[in-house]
């Protein structure tokens, strides 16, 4: 049976204005780059989406993750978007694509890649999330909360092909390592690593070994593409997406979108440099005008028929989070009052790829020994 590949792969090539949102004919151009592909049978089926100042290009194949021929699409298609967002001087054009030209795969070169080969279930339901002014870590509490918590995730404890649960990898993002860790037997080793964000990211989520599934078809997955150290100093937000897979022996649609109920403190919120509460939106309100935050999640659902997108949903439409809005405003508006104090602004460690050490460059000389 073929396998279907869903990539998702963005980059913020130009914001409008500022770092707030993107401009249409951004989304005109991947449009039409991702049409020609799709016309020419190169690739079965494409969606743009957009989250803030990020263009995030989902796409359906059959050629395996990390494939060169759509990593290359994506960075020919953002090359384009790029152009035109010089043309109109947008905002940091071209800011995600650090290399001068494509050699092969776009990890390493700036943009962000989350994606997953699959054989697709008799019914796929799948979610794509995609998040602005954060990192790849806000993605650790509510990927934790579907996979292992049952109090988010009810199939975890009453439903019989859940109840096994699942296998979590997560990469430890300052050494390049992983460990594979078993949910429920290692519930509390795997909470004593991601709940440490600033180090360790949940990169898949795999279900266990005889279980319904195969072991090696993930369930959910995260870009995890860390841009200021890529670049070794503060280019632009390493905003996050990630592919969620739902129903039937995996969370429910509604478990997956529950763990989003509680607006979160992630990192990256003004100049990378803060700390906000994660807000739930939908994809035409995924504009960060406030202090170019608070944080926003976009999530969009998908069947997939054999290989064709049949969607998107635009699920943080629904009227059941305005009041997870209505929350993540109230603490944007209490961590604002802490101005340049911590743990508003973050602490020194995750400062060191900002803008911050050029500041204290200046005050070098003049520190002297305190007897
Ligand atoms: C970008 C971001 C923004 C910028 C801020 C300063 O995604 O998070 O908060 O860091 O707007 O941008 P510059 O230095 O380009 O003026
Ligand atoms: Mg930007
Ligand atoms: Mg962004």
């Amino acid at each position: 049976m073929t396998k279907t590949t869903i990539s998702i792969i963005k980059a913020d090539v130009g914001g409008f204005p500022g770092h707030s949102s993107m401009h249409p004919k951004l989304m005109e151009k991947a449009n039409e780059q991702l049409k020609i592909s799709k016309d020419k049978k190169e690739i079965t089926d494409f969606y743009v989406g957009k989250c803030g100042d990020d263009l995030d290009l989902i796409i359906s194949h059959n050629k395996g993750v990390d494939s060169s021929d759509i990593h290359g699409l994506a960075w020919d298609t953002f090359v384009k978007c790029t152009e035109i967002a010089k043309e109109l001087k947008l905002y940091g054009a071209g800011q995600d694509l650090l290399a001068d030209s494509f050699s092969g795969n776009v990890k390493g070169m700036g943009p962000g890649v989350a994606e997953m080969e699959i054989t697709e279930r008799k019914s796929e339901p799948l979610v794509c999330f995609l998040m602005d002014k954060t990192d790849p870590s806000a993605f650790n509490l509510p990927v934790y909360k579907m996979f292992a918590d049952p109090f988010n995730t009810a199939g975890l404890s009453i439903d019989p092909s859940m109840i096994a649960g699942f296998k979590f990898e997560v990469y430890d993002i300052y050494n390049n390592k992983r460990v594979f860790l078993n949910t429920p037997e290692e519930l509390h080793e795997l909470l004593a690593l991601v709940g440490s964000k600033s180090k360790y990211v949940i990169k898949r989520v795999y279900p266990k070994k005889g279980g319904k599934y195969p072991e090696d078809e993930p369930a959910a997955v995260v870009s995890t593409d860390k841009l200021s150290l890529i670049a070794g100093e503060y280019v632009g937000k390493d905003d996050p997406v990630a592919i969620v897979r739902a129903q039937s022996g995996l969370p429910a649609l509604g478990e997956v979108l529950e763990a989003f109920a509680f607006p979160h403190l992630v990192s990256g919120w003004m100049r990378g440099s803060h700390c906000g509460p994660m807000m739930p939106v939908a994809m035409e309100d995924a504009t960060p005008t406030r202090f170019d935050g608070p944080p926003r999640v976009v999530a969009l659902g998908f069947q997939i028929a054999n290989g064709k997108l049949v969607g998107p949903v635009d699920l943080f439409k629904d009227k059941a989070f305005d009041l997870t809005r209505q929350k993540a405003s109230e603490i944007a508006d209490y961590m604002r009052r802490h101005g340049p104090f911590e743990p508003h602004r973050l602490a020194p460690s995750e400062m060191e790829y900002t803008t911050l050490p050029k500041v204290l460059e200046k005050l070098k000389g003049r520190f002297e020994k305190v007897a």
